[in-house]
């Protein structure tokens, strides 16, 4: 079988990644509770308990809070960091004061927030840390520093980036000598965008469809991890209630549902299942922090591997709305 693109940089970890952006309580700097920690710790023993051991975190997710219920979860299971691959990110701001929201690769943020990870989680290393957004202002010397820092000082293993282009990877790559091992990308069946980018290259339909050219490809060959996020589409095509969705959605939740009773696996598994059957190996960042949904997201894998052609293009054909060229 083929193997993960993490594998290749000696990064062993599990086909589907537990999103953390959902715990920790609201989105402000309102203190986290003991019911937000009692969340965290549920999701995290929901997916240890099926075999999920990455983790993806960003320092703003619900203003730190995330981390820092994690790090609660850690602290109180010492055993656990060990069976753990933590991924997390920085180079967004929120807006503060007469702060505008923006992004931030400057040497100072990029270490400031490491170490504000750090101590939020309660650990020493980090396993990979992706650049979360591009920064328009990014000088890859600047980026390039701040990742040898990182890397000699052991507060981080691996580095990545988050929804990039080829130009951009290649842009802060040429002046890093540490390979970026992951690209987290939005990929889902509602968000197609990745797949018909490839399928429109000499024709109009393609104007409108917003996906780096080539990225897939690119990320393939240099051995780069596709990362999905939203890849359950929030369960628009898995049980949540979908009154006011087009006819296309209705009609492929129909399909997932019906695939689901045929293989006797769940709504997520085939939603999930769909896109790891694409050959890039594409990890799918699953956000649900509900231990119910982690576990019916299980047998994802194992879908993908039974998915046939057919099967893959009628849910692709569903969810586009369209017929292919
Ligand atoms: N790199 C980036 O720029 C970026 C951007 C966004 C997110 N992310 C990462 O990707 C992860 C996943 O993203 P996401 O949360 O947007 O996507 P998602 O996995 O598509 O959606 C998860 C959300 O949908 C809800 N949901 C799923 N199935 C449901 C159902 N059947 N009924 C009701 N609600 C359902 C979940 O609620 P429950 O918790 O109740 O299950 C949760 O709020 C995040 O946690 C984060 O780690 C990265």
């Amino acid at each position: 079988m083929k193997q993960q693109p993490l594998a290749h940089w000696g990064i062993d970890t599990s086909r589907l990644v537990l999103g953390c952006m959902s715990l920790g309580g609201e989105w402000n700097h309102d203190p986290y509770t003991p019911a937000d920690v009692k969340k965290a710790e549920e999701a995290i023993d929901a997916a240890l308990s099926v075999g999920i051991t990455m983790f993806d975190h960003a320092d703003i997710y619900r203003m730190g809070k995330a981390e820092a219920v994690f790090g609660e979860v850690l602290k109180h299971n010492p055993g656990l960091r060990d069976l753990m691959v933590i991924q997390s990110k920085c180079g967004i701001r929120f807006a503060e004061g007469k702060m505008p929201h923006r992004f931030d690769f400057s040497k100072e943020h990029i270490l400031a927030s490491v170490d504000g990870t750090l101590q939020r989680l309660g650990i020493e290393t980090l396993d990979i840390l992706l650049l979360h957004r591009p920064d328009p202002l990014m000088e890859p010397e600047e980026v390039a520093e701040a990742i040898r820092v990182l890397r000699a000082s052991g507060k981080v293993r691996r580095f990545g980036v988050s929804n990039m282009n080829v130009s951009q990877i290649r842009f802060l790559q040429q002046a890093s000598p540490e390979p970026f091992v992951v690209n987290q990308l939005e990929m889902s069946l509602s968000r197609l965008d990745w797949l018909d980018q490839t399928i429109h290259v000499n024709q109009k339909a393609g104007a409108a469809v917003h996906f780096g050219e080539g990225l897939l490809e690119y990320c393939q060959t240099e051995h780069i991890q596709l990362q999905a996020w939203g890849p359950l589409s929030k369960g628009i095509f898995s049980g949540k209630p979908a009154a006011e969705a087009e006819e296309h959605v209705r009609a492929t939740a129909e399909l997932v549902r019906q695939l689901a009773l045929e293989k006797d696996t769940t709504p997520e598994a085939i939603v999930l299942g769909w896109l790891m059957r694409h050959p890039a190996r594409i990890q799918p960042v699953i956000g649900t922090a509900n231990a119910g949904r982690i576990r019916a997201c299980a047998d994802a894998g194992r879908q993908a591997e039974l998915m046939t052609r057919e099967e893959w293009y009628t849910l692709y054909i569903s969810a586009r709305g369209k017929a292919m060229p």
